[in-house]
């Protein structure tokens, strides 16, 4: 089975990672070729980190033949799945999925990484959206168990039989939520990773004493404004701004204080400067 995805950042090239660790022939793609070297490096890093300790059970070199690196659309031919992995903005998947649609042929099953936007919303940018469904991966995805499948209002039971099958095929474990803002992951964590930036705009503590807090008090692997930094801030923010518009709630308002890292650049990790330096 050929598979291809579209978007080299952190989750796309991780992703695509998982497919070839699975021994699936596998097409990372994105427009700008910078992005593409940048994924490829990630991938590279992370089999040599896996390899190190032993945990696949092939070399990163053979794993790294099976994926093919493009910026070009004409490579989806042949795709038999699509995973979009691009921007969590509506305008951005909207004009991918109409270009993956046109560009695969009929039965190609079209899933989306997204983190909030609607599956059932972005089913209509498809020519079939019964083989459309959300294939939510989580950060690292070679590492994280998890794949948190979205049943859209028009996708099939045959769409969604298959990526569970799928899902199982990469090691991974899945489960099936219905079409609601952020499904279940990013409605519960994202609260908790406000409340945490309010804590910090409030004064209440620093940030290494939050994370504390969090990490050593409810065992969690990393406190929240470290994985804010994680996720990166820009994703944090684009996801909190869809769950408020939807729910309407204040518990998913973004903070003044997320905005404005966002807006100079403090985006976390991958920029080098968030919660912390790096
Ligand atoms: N590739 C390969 N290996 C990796 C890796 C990667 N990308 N990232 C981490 N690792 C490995 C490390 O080599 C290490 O292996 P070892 O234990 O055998 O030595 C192991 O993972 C642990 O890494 P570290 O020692 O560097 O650090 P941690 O112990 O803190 O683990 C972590 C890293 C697995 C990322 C852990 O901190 C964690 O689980 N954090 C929470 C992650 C999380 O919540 N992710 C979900 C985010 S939400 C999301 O993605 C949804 C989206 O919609 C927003």
């Amino acid at each position: 089975m050929k598979v291809s995805v579209i978007g080299a950042g952190t989750m796309g090239s991780g992703i695509a990672q998982v497919f070839a660790m699975s021994g699936y022939e596998t097409t990372l793609i994105d427009i700008f070729p910078e992005a593409v070297k940048k994924g490829k490096a990630n991938i590279e890093k992370s089999l040599a980190k896996l390899s190190e300790k032993g945990s696949i059970n092939s070399t990163p070199d053979k794993i790294l033949g099976l994926i093919k690196f493009s910026s070009s659309y004409d490579d989806l031919k042949g795709s038999q799945l699509v995973v979009e992995a691009a921007f969590e903005r509506l305008d951005v998947k909207k004009d991918i999925l109409a270009k993956v649609s046109s560009n695969v042929s009929s039965g190609t099953i079209i899933g989306s990484n997204t983190s909030s936007i609607s599956i059932s919303l972005l089913s209509s940018f498809v020519k079939e959206p019964e083989n459309f469904i959300g294939m939510h991966f989580f950060n690292p995805p070679p590492i994280m168990k998890l794949v948190e499948i979205v049943n859209g209002n028009r996708t099939s039971e045959m769409t969604r039989n298959k990526i569970s099958e799928i899902s199982r095929q990469l090691g991974k474990e899945p489960v099936i939520v219905n079409d609601y803002p952020g499904f279940v992951s990013n409605r519960v964590l994202m609260p908790m990773l406000r409340e945490a930036i309010v804590c910090l705009e409030e004064g209440i503590g620093s940030v290494e004493d939050i994370d504390k807090t969090i990490k050593l008090g409810l065992n969690h692997p990393m406190g929240p404004l470290t994985l804010c930094d994680f996720i990166g801030n820009d994703v944090v923010y684009d996801i909190m701004e869809v769950l408020f518009r939807e729910f309407g709630d204040p518990h998913y308002k973004p903070p003044v204080l997320l905005r404005n890292m966002v807006y100079a650049g403090k985006l976390g990790r991958k920029s080098g400067e968030g919660f912390y330096k790096y």
